[in-house]
């Protein structure tokens, strides 16, 4: 029987199981920012809406990416149950705050899977999954720079509004590959 499943599927049960975590993580991602982009609006920022509008559409791809892969390898891919997003936040920083922590704790999430698949010899995965190791190189240093912002420009007078205004100006420039 066992290896009748594994003519199903090249994944194990504990790859399948992890990566379907990760889809959810990237959706749960993709609402928190959509969630992000709403208090913006409402709060008068409106370029970091935008900001966090395009952030979630990436979010869902990086969801839809994962999803392809499960499915593609006979997987069972489960569609994402997401609910309880926060949506009023203490202050402009805050979010900035929030989404940097959200991409370290994406970043730790696709090293351990790596770690896993290495444990588990399933270099075929761990080479799928290099495409989001290297992704989140430029998801943390656009999330760094957005929160230094407020250090850089201060928050006191017309603060926010520049800082507003450069967020989407942020700009990752990959000169080690080619
Ligand atoms: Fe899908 Fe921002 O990591």
């Amino acid at each position: 029987m066992k290896d009748l499943l594994r003519l199903r599927t090249s994944l194990t049960e504990e790859i399948e199981r992890v990566l379907n975590e990760q889809i959810k993580m990237e959706a749960e991602a993709s609402a928190m920012y959509l969630a992000m982009s709403s208090w913006c609006d409402r709060n008068g920022f409106d370029f970091s809406a935008g900001y966090f509008k395009k952030q979630s559409d990436e979010e869902r791809e990086h969801m839809l990416r994962l999803f392809k892969y499960v499915s593609d390898m006979g997987g069972r891919a489960v569609s994402p149950n997401i609910a309880n997003i926060q949506v009023e936040y203490d202050s402009f920083k805050s979010i900035f705050e929030l989404a940097l922590q959200q991409e370290i704790a994406v970043t730790q999430s696709f090293n351990r899977m790596a770690d896993k698949c290495q444990k588990e010899k399933d270099y075929v995965t761990f080479s799928f999954l290099q495409w989001f190791l290297k992704e989140q190189i430029e998801e943390e240093y656009v999330a760094r720079r957005a929160l230094e912002l407020f250090e850089v420009i201060g928050e006191d007078g017309t603060g926010h509004y520049e800082i507003d205004k450069r967020v989407p100006k942020i700009t990752y420039e990959n000169t080690y590959e080619a």
